[in-house]
């Protein structure tokens, strides 16, 4: 059933122009320059309501809701807080009837999630389920759900659940920002017009997976990567970085590139894999400059930007292109390369890629 893929994890990396396509079905209405959602039952006087958004989730699904709260708060000037589901159900949230808790999870069955989408029940929020599995208990218990078609996901690693949680948290961003119009109308279709490109450009990133490849052998002795951000770019990073350790195990963490001072420059030296993603163009002077200061202490810095970008090429040892989109949308793209990076050099080491050592597909205790 890998239809001729090695792996699954590389057959779901190379089914995300589907996912994403069959997770925006039905929901764009490109003529009237509108989003809807048919199948919601939150009203449009309670989206009005809403003065306050957590989004809560395991893993993966976690750093997804990282990119989300950047969408939702940009469109919808909601304040947004993101919170992993194990720490959320301990904290006392304060979560109110105007609250509206998000939760995601590909599975639809992570304990964490669950005990935290019925503890902010039982404090008066409603609910909506971002989750991959429509029959699963989260999808059943939540007040509301979001279904991403990504389907079935086998590999441990989760690729294109993450890209379809975006592009669920897309959607219903500009959904919200439409009802309750915080957007400007030329803005909103501009956007809705992009966001229908995004499945045919991640065709154009998995073009580049030779390269990535060539890349990912490279890397496979490395005792340390890092990966830099500011940002959604940071949001992203995160994933790269999660992605990288459970197959390769290989160290890694994510900085927020402006954090380097602070502490994690002390980790650079010679020869140290650094991979930056400048996406933003409001921040690639600044980016640029923290590329500056680890390539004084002697990294190797390979850059992931839009091909509009093309200055960067001055400040990094490798660059990988992905294609201009707008600003909010980039993390679709910029993961593509990260995903491949994990698999090659996963696959470079031998590791058992589909189920890395220690990590199940459902993490259904706590
Ligand atoms: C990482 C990964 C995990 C899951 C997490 C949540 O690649 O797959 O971090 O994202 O266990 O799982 P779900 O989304 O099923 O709740």
């Amino acid at each position: 059933e890998k239809e001729g893929f090695q792996h699954y994890m590389l057959k779901e990396i190379y089914e995300q122009p589907r996912a994403l396509k069959s997770t925006m079905a039905g929901h764009l209405d490109e003529a009237a320059g509108k989003v809807t959602f048919p199948g919601l039952r939150l009203t449009a006087e309670e989206l009005k309501e809403i003065d306050k958004i957590f989004i809560v989730a395991c893993g993966t699904a976690y750093y997804a809701g990282l990119v989300g709260r950047y969408a939702i708060e940009r469109l919808t000037q909601i304040p947004v807080d993101v919170d992993v589901a194990s720490e959320f159900r301990y904290q006392r949230p304060l979560v109110t009837a105007k609250t509206l808790t998000i939760v995601v999870s590909q599975s639809g069955e992570t304990a964490d999630t669950l005990a935290a989408l019925r503890e902010a029940k039982r404090l008066g929020s409603k609910v909506l389920a971002i989750t991959n599995v429509v029959g699963s208990t989260i999808a059943r218990e939540a007040d509301d759900v979001i279904a991403t078609i990504a389907g079935p996901e086998i590999a441990v690693a989760s690729t294109k659940a993450y890209t379809a949680q975006l592009m669920a948290f897309y959607l219903f961003g500009l959904y919200l920002a439409q009802e309750k119009q915080t957007i400007d109308p030329q803005e909103h279709a501009t956007l809705i017009a992009a966001l229908k490109n995004v499945p045919e450009q991640v065709e154009k990133v998995l073009e580049n997976a030779d390269d990535l490849r060539t890349f990912a052998e490279g890397i496979k002795d490395e005792k340390s990567v890092f990966f830099i951000g500011r940002g959604i770019d940071f949001a992203v990073s995160l994933e790269g970085s999660l992605k990288l350790k459970e197959i390769s195990y290989i160290h890694s963490e994510a900085y927020a590139a402006g954090e380097l001072k602070h502490g994690t420059l002390a980790l650079i030296e010679e020869g140290t894999q650094v991979i930056a993603l400048s996406t933003q163009a409001e921040l690639h002077e600044k980016m640029i400059s923290n590329i500056t200061e680890v390539k004084a202490r002697g990294a190797k810095v390979l850059g992931i930007t839009p091909d509009s970008h093309i200055e960067l090429h001055r400040t990094v040892d490798e660059l990988c292109f992905i294609p201009t989109t707008a600003p909010l949308f980039t993390p679709i793209l910029s993961v593509v390369p990260l995903q491949l990076i994990a698999y090659y050099t996963s696959l470079a080491l031998g590791n058992d890629v589909d189920r890395p050592r220690n990590l199940a597909k459902s993490v259904t205790v706590e």
